[in-house]
């Protein structure tokens, strides 16, 4: 039974009995996408991610921690270049298979050692800097400036505001710009309407472009 006096935690919640939590471990992701705990996939492409689409229709687009990858789809049916990773193996085969004839836009791959094929116009962020441990957040901003050629845009939503547990863990929006602003200069940013229930009214569409 759950206690009332502790903060709910989205990743465990009551009765699910997870033996893994540890985000930080591509176990912790292959247990929940074994057993069907998704709660962070939209089941589609968000409206913003489409509109931004289509203003950098030109752009190759890398999509670390894609987890279903819902959008990696959408541009492999467009012919966009792209290329998406998860960490967790549970992940990319869940990937493969609604991916069809594009399963090899899709890898198994750790972001914070991965060598991507080509540099990116485009970085796509959703759900992957919140699903990572807090300890973790200035590695991924190192990586993603690595990733990032300058002129490149590190795009997507972020889930902005403190969360007691996680994941998702939310970052204050502070916090997040001394994050990212040593390497990227923020170019976009914009409330999020289509959010599922998970990150609804706590999502900013930021773009962020990297310095030169
Ligand atoms: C909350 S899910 C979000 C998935 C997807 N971006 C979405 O919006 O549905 C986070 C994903 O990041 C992946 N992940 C976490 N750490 C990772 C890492 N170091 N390298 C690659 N993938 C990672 C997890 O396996 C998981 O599939």
């Amino acid at each position: 039974m759950s206690d009332p006096t502790q903060p709910a935690d989205p990743a465990n919640p009551p009765g699910a009995d997870f033996a893994n939590r540890d985000p930080d471990s591509p176990g912790f992701w292959d247990e929940r996408f074994e057993r069907g705990f998704t709660p962070w996939d939209q089941a589609g492409v968000p409206a913003a991610f489409l509109a931004f689409a289509a203003r950098h229709a030109d752009a190759a687009v890398l999509i670390p921690g894609c987890g279903s990858a819902w959008e990696a789809l959408w541009l492999a049916r467009e012919e966009r270049r792209v290329q998406a990773i998860d960490f967790s193996p549970a992940a990319v085969a869940t990937a493969r298979t609604q991916l069809g004839e594009y399963a090899a836009v899709v890898q198994q791959a750790d972001f914070f050692a991965w060598q991507p094929p080509f540099l990116a116009g485009w970085i796509y962020e959703r759900a992957f800097l919140c699903a990572l441990p807090v300890a973790r957040r200035g590695d991924y901003a190192q990586r993603m400036a690595e990733l990032a050629a300058p002129g490149a845009l590190l795009a997507g939503f972020f889930f902005i505001g403190t969360t007691p547990k996680g994941p998702p863990f939310g970052i204050e929006r502070a916090e997040l710009d001394a994050l990212l602003s040593p390497y990227f200069e923020l170019v976009e940013d914009e409330p999020v309407s289509d959010s599922i229930a998970v990150f609804a009214g706590r999502e900013r569409w930021l773009t962020w472009r990297r310095r030169t």
